[in-house]
Formats: C-alpha cells, sequence, structure tokens
C-alpha cells in the first residue's frame, strides 16, 4: 500500500532535516510552528520579534531546575492542521506533548520517536490515519501513548510488546482490525490499557493481560472481542474499572473472580454473550466486621470475611444469558450505585438488607426470574431514582413504604404477580414514572397520585383495580395514562378522554364518558354540560383565518386563532396548508389502528383520514421542552419551507407541552426499506436508479441550496418514501432542530447503539456533518444495487453490516459482480457497477475522501443517461420474481 511506503520516505527526510540544523530553543519552535497552519493563530505569541521570553509561549512549560530548557508543549484544542515536524525533537530535554484535538490529518507521525526524553505522546482526537507501524517500538521511553479517537487501522503489531515504560496506552475509537497479539506480558508498568470502540477488531482477549498486576483500567468495550473471558484476569489485583461491554464475549465469569475485586469500582460485562451462575458467594460477605444496624425495622449482624466489593459502585452484566441465583451480597454493599441485570434470568430474591446500600441510586433487573416479595428495605434506601423490576416474579403486597426515597423518579413493576392494594404514595415526590401493568393488584387508585407534581406516565393496565379514576389526576401533565383492563366504573374526567387514545381506557366496561361505548348521559347532569364544552371548542376550532402569504412560489400559512385553553390543555398550531382539521380530530384518531409500523426512535406515525377524505400523516414526537413555543414555531417553520421535489412537505404541526405532532404528507407507496425487504418485488435498475438520483437530489437540496443549511442526519431507506410513481422523498429530516441536539441525539442513541448508516466517525465525534449523511446515502445506494436490506443478515455467516459485506466480497476475484442483485438483468451490469462504484466512495471510512451530493447526483445522473432499457414504463416497473 501507498502508506507503508511512505513511512520509511518520511523518516529518512527528517533525519537529514536533524542533521542540517543546530538552533536556539527559540529557533527549534520557530521551525515547528512554520510547518503547521495554524488558522485561529493562537501561537501568535510564537514570535522571534516578540518580547515574551520563549518559556511564556503558549503552551510551552520550561524546567524549572538550574538552565531554562523546554519540558512540555501542550498545544491540545487549538485547531492546528500541517504537518507535526520532527524538529521538535531537538528539544533535548522534552518529556511531554500533548497535540490532542487538533486537526493533524497524516498517519502517525514515527519521526517523533526521535524525541529521546518524551514520556507523554497524545495525540487523542486528531485526523491521525494509517496504520500502526512495527516501528513503533522506537518509542521505548513513552510512559503514555495516547492515539485515541483517530483513523489508525490495520493490526496493532506485536512490537507493541516492547513499550516496557508505558503506563497508559489509548488506541480507544479507531479502526483498528484483527487480532490483538499477546505480548502485553512485558509491559508490567501498565495503568490503562484502552482498546474501547474499535469495532473492526477481532480477536479474544489476550490471556497475558491478566499478569499485569498494577493496571487499574481496562477498557475494551465495543470493539470486536470475542470468546471467553481469560482465567487469568484474577491476576489483575489493582482493577479498578473492567469494561468489557458490547462485545461477543461467550462462556462463564471465571469462578474465581471475586478474589480480585478488592478494588473494584466499576464491572461492566454488559450486551455480549456470557453464559452460567456467578462465582457462588461473589461479594457476598463484607469486611464491615460484624457491623450491627439498628433501624425501626431490622437488626442485622454482618458475618465478618474477606473485603470483597467493597468499593463497587457499578455493577452492569445486563443482556447477556446468566442464570442461577443473583448474588445475594450485590444488594448490601456500602458504595453500590448502579446494578443492572436486565435480560437475564437469574432467578433469587431481594433481600431485605438492601436496606444497608445507602448509595444505591438505580436498579434495572427487568427480565429475569426473580421471585420474592418487594422488600421492606427497598423505602430505606434513600437515594434510589430508578427502581425496574419488570417481567420477573416478585409477589406479595406493595410494602408502604415503596416510594418513599424523595428521589424516586422511575418505578417499573409490570408483569410481576403482585398483589393487594396500591399504597398511598405521598413522599416520592419527583415521581415520573410509575408502571403497575400486569398484576394482580386490587382495590381503588388511590387519589394521592394526584398529587405528585411531576408524574407523567402511568400505566396501571391489566389489574384488577376498582372504584373511579380520580378527578385529581386531571390536573396531572400525563403523556401516559393505562388504565385499561381493570374494573374501573364511573364517570372518566374530561381531560383523560380527550387528551389521551381511547385504547387506555378499553376493558372497563363500567366507564364512562363522551366518546366512550357509555357516554354517561344517563347519569349526572353536569357531565353532560361537560361534553357540550368540549364540543363546542372543538367546532369553534375548526374554523381557519387565512394568514399572510409568505412566499409568492405558494407558501402560506394557516394560522388559527384557537390558541386558548381548552378543557384539553394548551395546544398551538400552525398550518401550511388549508386543512381541515382540530387537535381533537388528530388525537382521537391516532390509535393502534392508524399506527403504521412499531414507529421508529423518534416517535410512531398515525396515517390519519381528514374529514375531507384526504389522508395525512401525523408523526408525534415527544416534546422535551426544550425550545420555547415561539422557537420552536421558528424550527418548524425552518423546516416547513423546504421545498423540493423530493423532500416531503410539512403540512402543519400542532404541539403542547408533553407532544408534537408533525402532519406530513402522505406517499401511498411506502418506504423504499419496506419494498427492499418483499421477496416478492423486484425494482427494475430503471426505477432503482431514479429512487438513487432523487434521494440524492433532495440531500444536494438541503446541503446546498437551501438557508440555512441542513443535515438530514437520519437518512436511511425507512426514511425514503415513494410516491406513485417511485419518485423519492425524504422524511425525517433535521429533527435535531425541533427536539434539540441533546434530545436528538439521546434519541438516536436508544434506537440502536450502532446502526450501520451511521459513519464510522459519527461514534465519537456526534456531529452533523455533510460527509456524515454522504456516508448514509452511500448505505441506501448499496441496498439499491445489492438489493440487501442494510441491517438484515441472511445467514449466521453473513455480516449485519452492508457496508463490510460489501467490502469483503469486492476484495476477491469477480467479488464486484457477486454483491450485484442477481435479480437484475445482466444487461444493466455496467451501470450497476458504476453506481457500486459511487456507493463505496460515499461510504470510505475517512469522511474527506467522500463526493459532497452535488457530485454524486452528477455521478448518477451521467450513468443513468445510458440506463439499460431507456424505453422503461413505470407501470412495468414492478415485476414479480420468477419462481426458479
Ligand atoms: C524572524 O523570523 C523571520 C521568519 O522566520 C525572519 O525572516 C526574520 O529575519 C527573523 N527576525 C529576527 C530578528 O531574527
Ligand atoms: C514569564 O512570565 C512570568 C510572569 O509574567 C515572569 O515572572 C517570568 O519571569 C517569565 N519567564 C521568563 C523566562 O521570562
Ligand atoms: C476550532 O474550530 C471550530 C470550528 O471552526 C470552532 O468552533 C472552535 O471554536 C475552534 N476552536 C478554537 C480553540 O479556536
Ligand atoms: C490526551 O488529551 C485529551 C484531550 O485533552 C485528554 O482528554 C486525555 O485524557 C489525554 N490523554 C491522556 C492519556 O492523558
Ligand atoms: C519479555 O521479556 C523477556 C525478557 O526480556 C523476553 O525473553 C520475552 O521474549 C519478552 N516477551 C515478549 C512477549 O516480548
Ligand atoms: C459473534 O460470534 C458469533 C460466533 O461466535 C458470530 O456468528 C456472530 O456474527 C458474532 N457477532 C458479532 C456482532 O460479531
Ligand atoms: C434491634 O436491636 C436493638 C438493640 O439491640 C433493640 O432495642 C431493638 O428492639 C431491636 N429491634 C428489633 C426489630 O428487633
Ligand atoms: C428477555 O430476555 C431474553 C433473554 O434472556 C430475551 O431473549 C427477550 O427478548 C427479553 N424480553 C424482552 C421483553 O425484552
Ligand atoms: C416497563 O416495563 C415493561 C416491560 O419490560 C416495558 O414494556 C415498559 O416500556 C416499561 N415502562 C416504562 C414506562 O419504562
Ligand atoms: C379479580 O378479582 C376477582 C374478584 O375478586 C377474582 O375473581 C379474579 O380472579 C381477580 N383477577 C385477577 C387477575 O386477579
Amino acid at each position: 500500500m501507498a502508506l507503508t511506503r511512505k513511512v520509511p520516505l518520511l523518516l529518512s527526510l527528517s533525519f537529514t532535516f536533524i542533521l542540517s540544523s543546530a538552533s536556539t530553543e527559540s529557533d527549534i519552535l520557530l521551525s515547528f510552528k512554520s510547518s503547521v497552519e495554524d488558522t485561529k493563530n493562537t501561537l501568535s505569541s510564537w514570535s522571534n520579534t516578540s518580547s515574551i521570553h520563549y518559556c511564556n509561549w503558549t503552551g510551552i512549560t520550561c524546567s524549572t531546575t538550574s538552565s531554562l530548557t523546554v519540558t512540555s508543549l501542550n498545544l491540545q484544542s487549538m485547531n492546528l492542521s500541517g504537518e507535526i515536524s520532527s524538529s521538535i525533537c531537538e528539544l533535548s530535554s522534552l518529556t511531554y506533548l500533548n497535540l490532542a484535538d487538533n486537526l493533524f490529518n497524516q498517519p502517525m507521525p514515527l519521526h517523533l520517536s526521535q524525541c529521546s526524553s518524551l514520556e507523554t505522546l497524545n495525540l487523542s482526537n486528531n485526523l491521525i490515519w494509517g496504520t500502526i507501524p512495527d516501528q513503533i517500538s522506537q518509542f521505548g521511553s513513552l510512559k503514555v501513548l495516547d492515539l485515541s479517537r483517530n483513523h489508525v487501522e490495520g493490526r496493532i503489531p506485536e512490537s507493541i510488546g516492547a513499550l516496557v515504560n508505558l503506563q497508559v496506552l489509548n488506541f480507544g475509537s479507531n479502526l483498528l482490525s484483527g487480532t490483538v497479539p499477546s505480548v502485553f506480558q512485558n509491559v508490567s508498568e501498565l495503568l490503562v490499557l484502552d482498546l474501547s470502540q474499535n469495532p473492526y477488531l477481532l480477536s479474544v482477549i489476550p490471556s497475558d493481560i491478566g499478569k499485569l498486576d498494577k493496571l487499574e483500567q481496562l477498557l475494551f468495550q465495543s470493539s470486536g472481542f470475542h470468546g471467553e473471558i481469560p482465567d487469568s484476569f484474577t491476576g489483575l489485583q489493582s482493577l479498578v474499572t473492567l469494561d468489557l461491554s458490547q462485545n461477543n464475549l461467550t462462556g462463564w465469569i471465571p469462578q474465581t473472580l471475586g478474589s480480585s475485586l478488592k478494588n473494584l469500582v466499576s464491572f461492566d460485562v454488559s450486551q455480549n454473550r456470557l453464559l452460567g451462575s456467578f462465582p457462588n458467594g461473589i461479594c457476598n460477605s463484607k469486611g464491615l466486621a460484624s457491623l450491627t444496624l439498628h433501624t425501626n425495622l431490622f437488626n442485622y449482624s454482618i458475618p465478618n470475611s474477606i473485603n470483597e466489593c467493597l468499593n463497587l459502585e457499578r455493577f452492569q452484566i445486563q443482556n447477556n444469558g446468566f442464570s442461577g441465583d443473583f448474588p445475594i451480597g450485590l444488594w448490601s454493599l456500602p458504595k453500590i450505585k448502579l446494578i443492572r441485570a436486565e435480560n437475564n434470568r437469574f432467578s433469587g430474591e431481594i433481600p431485605d438488607s438492601i436496606s444497608i446500600a445507602a448509595q444505591l441510586e438505580q436498579v434495572q433487573i427487568d427480565n429475569n426470574s426473580f421471585t420474592s416479595k418487594i422488600p421492606q428495605g427497598l423505602g430505606l434506601v434513600k437515594s434510589l431514582y430508578r427502581f425496574s423490576a419488570s417481567l420477573n416474579g416478585f409477589y406479595g403486597e406493595l410494602p408502604p413504604n415503596f416510594c418513599d426515597s424523595p428521589v424516586m423518579s422511575i418505578i417499573n413493576l409490570s408483569h410481576n404477580s403482585l398483589s393487594g392494594q396500591i399504597p398511598e404514595m405521598k413522599k416520592c415526590r419527583k415521581l415520573v414514572s410509575l408502571s403497575l401493568a400486569d398484576n394482580s393488584l386490587n382495590g381503588e387508585i388511590p387519589p394521592s397520585l394526584a398529587d405528585l407534581p411531576v408524574l407523567t406516565y402511568l400505566d396501571l393496565s391489566n389489574n384488577n383495580l376498582t372504584g373511579s379514576i380520580p378527578q385529581g389526576l386531571q390536573n396531572l401533565k400525563l403523556a401516559l395514562f393505562n388504565v385499561s383492563y381493570n374494573r374501573l366504573s364511573g364517570e372518566v374526567p374530561l381531560s383523560l378522554i380527550s387528551g389521551l387514545p381511547a385504547s387506555y381506557l378499553q376493558g372497563n366496561p363500567g366507564l364512562c364518558g363522551p366518546g366512550l361505548p357509555d357516554s354517561c348521559t344517563d347519569h349526572k347532569p353536569r357531565n353532560h354540560n361537560a361534553g357540550l364544552t368540549t364540543l363546542a371548542c372543538a367546532l369553534i376550532s375548526i374554523s381557519f383565518a387565512f394568514g399572510t402569504v409568505i412566499l409568492a412560489a405558494g407558501f402560506f400559512m394557516f394560522r388559527r386563532y384557537n390558541m386558548r385553553k381548552c378543557e384539553m390543555g394548551i395546544w398551538h398550531s400552525l398550518f401550511f396548508y388549508p386543512l381541515r382539521v382540530t387537535e381533537h380530530d388528530l388525537i382521537m384518531s391516532m390509535d393502534e389502528k392508524s399506527a403504521v409500523g412499531s414507529g421508529g426512535a423518534f416517535g410512531r406515525v398515525f396515517i390519519i383520514s381528514l374529514p375531507s377524505g384526504e389522508l395525512v400523516a401525523v408523526k408525534k414526537l415527544v416534546n422535551f421542552g426544550i425550545q420555547s413555543s415561539k422557537a420552536l414555531k421558528a424550527e418548524v417553520k425552518i423546516l416547513a419551507k423546504v421545498r423540493n421535489k423530493n423532500m416531503i412537505k410539512i403540512l402543519g404541526f400542532c404541539h403542547s407541552d408533553e407532544s408534537i405532532f408533525l402532519i406530513y404528507e402522505f406517499l401511498e407507496k411506502g418506504s423504499l426499506d419496506d419494498l427492499i425487504s418483499r421477496s416478492d418485488i423486484n425494482l427494475h435498475w430503471g426505477v432503482r436508479m431514479r429512487i438513487a438520483i432523487g434521494v440524492a437530489q433532495g440531500l444536494a437540496y438541503l446541503h446546498k441550496d437551501y438557508a440555512p443549511q441542513l443535515f438530514h442526519r437520519n437518512l436511511k431507506s425507512r426514511n425514503v418514501l415513494l410516491d406513485a410513481d417511485y419518485e423519492p422523498k425524504l422524511t425525517d429530516f433535521a429533527l435535531d432542530r425541533i427536539l434539540g441536539e441533546a434530545a436528538f441525539q439521546s434519541t438516536i442513541a436508544s434506537e440502536s447503539a450502532y446502526s450501520c448508516y451511521n459513519a464510522p466517525e459519527y461514534g465519537y465525534t456526534k456531529k452533523a456533518t455533510e460527509q456524515v449523511d454522504v456516508y448514509s446515502f452511500g448505505v441506501v445506494l448499496l441496498e439499491l444495487v445489492t438489493g440487501r436490506q442494510a441491517e438484515k443478515a441472511e445467514s449466521a455467516d453473513q455480516s449485519l453490516d452492508i457496508v463490510k459485506w460489501v467490502r469483503r466480497k469486492i476484495n476477491i476475484t469477480n467479488g464486484a459482480l457477486q454483491v450485484l442483485d442477481p435479480r437484475i438483468s445482466n444487461s444493466c451490469q455496467q451501470e450497476m457497477l458504476g453506481a457500486l462504484d459511487v456507493a463505496l466512495r460515499c461510504t470510505s471510512v475517512m469522511p474527506e475522501k467522500r463526493p459532497p451530493m452535488v457530485e454524486v447526483v452528477k455521478a448518477l445522473q451521467s450513468l443513468g443517461s445510458r440506463t439499460c432499457l431507456p424505453n422503461l414504463e413505470l407501470s412495468s416497473s414492478l415485476q414479480h420474481s420468477d419462481p426458479m
């Protein structure tokens, strides 16, 4: 490869440079500066005309002893680019060089190994690319090497084992591949080893890592580790943080691990395929010598034993296949804050001694087989804010104090076997979400729930609750209130009827109210009046006032004058088309029947038929309340002004404090993803090209022609909708502007930790860029060329990720032909290969190598102009594939 040839060349150049110069330290620094591009002029103090002594220049530290020599250079976060010149190594006392968070775009600067005193080299978060050369061993004096968050690829060379002075080795967030060599036993001073977030690694964990008895942090999360956790790990006597989460590890936890956990603060092996039971008695006995705890409720004597797990704060083993009894000692550790073990097959109990866990904040043990009562001790843990234990076998009555923690926010005990009444809950004033669905609770809904000021989600469905729905609940801003399938009766408070889907009330034959099967008219006259008020409200809101014409091009805005308090809370709406619909209509028609799909990360889509017969698609987003109503409107207007034949139209929106409804035009053919996933439909190549070009044009418009510049940020075939003529339109674009950046990112992340539509760099930059969109487009184009869904494996030997799958295939002879969709006629091969080439460029790992969308459009159009079947009739474009 070009790269491996280039490295020795750089080396020899820099040697000649050193030989030809012998200069003062300020000259050396100026010479270093001359090869660096300093666009922000942060190095302005570095100047031979300045009166400032070079030891006082930005980023420089000199030794304080004897002569003034430069020992440290800290130039992090200065937007520097250009070349890292080896001239810096002429500073004979330089021990510390930090160039982190800059824009250096080059291979690993091997020539810095000439810096004979260098102990710390920090190049984190630059654009370093290429492989780690074998000559890395020349950095023998290094104690700290941080190459994290770059684009370093290829294998980790065995010569890394020669860096015997290393204390910190960080290769996290790169593109390393292959196996990790077993060469660490001589790197015995190592304190931190970070190989996290290298998704292309494919390696077992080298067992000699267990010999690193000084190691404090082992960070291997989100990489490609498989196989078992080596038994040798019991040798990691100093370990403080162990993170092996999100790999592909199998097998059991080493049974003797417990003895090595003396210093452990964080243990995370979540999201692997680990099995078996936890070592018997792990963390079971505390060194709290015969601590006797006097509370009102219990007296405990805890036996004196080994000092195991006493420092443990975070224990995360969720999403594995663990079984057997959950280690009971964990529940009463003095420093434990977080216990996550959901989605395993643990049995066991939560003991009353949980009351000793005075720091406990979060418990998530959903979807296991715990069987016990909910212990009284739980209510004594005053730091607990989340307790989620759904889908287990908890039985008996809820203890009266179960919600006594003053910070408690989330309780999920749904799908258990709890019985008895729901206790009064008065102390947990921070409670946001309470789910007790699917138990056998009886009695009435406690009216005191209405006094919990921030309660937002309340799910009491599928129990045996009786009595009426407390009127006070109307005062809460409930986003979800599900009491379906109980034995409730009486009149439903009005705002609960109008604000929420009817399905949340069903299965309670005794309930009545307007819109329900029993309208209450036979009951008290008060209800009747209230019903009429709602009706009047709805009627008023049907009238529209025509707003001002904003754009001569036909961009109308129809503002309704009903922004007032109705029975159902305050709604604000803005229509960009004359839609004859009210919020009330919208909300009432959003139920399971009108919902399409299971809903993406951002919320469900409902197809709603307007009174006029028109269909619209309504997307319901959670309003995180980050933006004021005014700001929100301004943002939606920006999106609604997007007018391009390949972008979906936003017809209007309305929002309340809890929800935002975006009303989009409805397209009958559904999403590209649906078409690709159906084996009975084979889109002709001409149609696929039309879709590809349309999508590319839509993106090019957002990136280049629209002001302000927008990024789609969520492009995938599911967000490419098709009209009757297979003209694509992009939906779900730029939702970050509506939700705010933080909420947008956490929502995306909640959908899936890893999506193959996301560019590799997005994993750590999280930045919206054109190149990130271009990458996603490349993935969609690969789907069109191969006929495969991007994230679906057809058999066990295929990778989940279409980009990896294609790249692996095309490396072999005739590989490119093998990835083309076999259902398309050979006469289209040339065009398909052309499109494949564009897709590969768009999905390049290096963002700067991806072409801008404008170029992509041109490239695709030039292919399309010599399309293989020019006289294509659209109606014949749907060819049902022949059963062979
Ligand atoms: C300062 O540096 C500039 C460019 O490196 C050089 O042209 C100039 O002669 C230097 N001035 C002095 C006083 O050394
Ligand atoms: C650097 O600046 C400090 C404070 O301004 C001053 O005391 C010190 O003497 C300067 N160092 C040199 C080497 O000029
Ligand atoms: C670096 O550049 C980015 C983008 O141009 C800018 O947001 C940031 O503030 C710059 N940082 C510094 C230290 O100038
Ligand atoms: C390298 O620099 C980055 C940015 O300042 C910092 O976060 C990181 O901790 C440094 N690495 C080491 C090993 O100190
Ligand atoms: C470790 O060091 C010993 C003694 O210097 C040497 O014999 C051995 O080959 C080294 N092991 C590795 C894996 O480098
Ligand atoms: C995990 O390993 C199994 C076989 O050991 C393999 O089939 C599977 O694809 C791997 N999963 C990932 C995400 O690498
Ligand atoms: C706990 O022990 C204390 C002192 O030994 C005693 O006064 C108290 O009654 C005991 N409480 C219970 C519930 O046994
Ligand atoms: C429960 O956990 C099992 C694995 O133990 C998993 O297969 C299943 O999907 C989980 N169920 C839910 C509802 O998450
Ligand atoms: C409660 O748990 C159930 C089952 O695991 C889950 O489906 C539901 O979404 C959870 N509810 C909340 C509000 O987290
Ligand atoms: C609900 O209560 C009725 C009457 O007490 C009882 O017959 C029924 O079994 C209960 N159902 C459940 C699911 O507990």
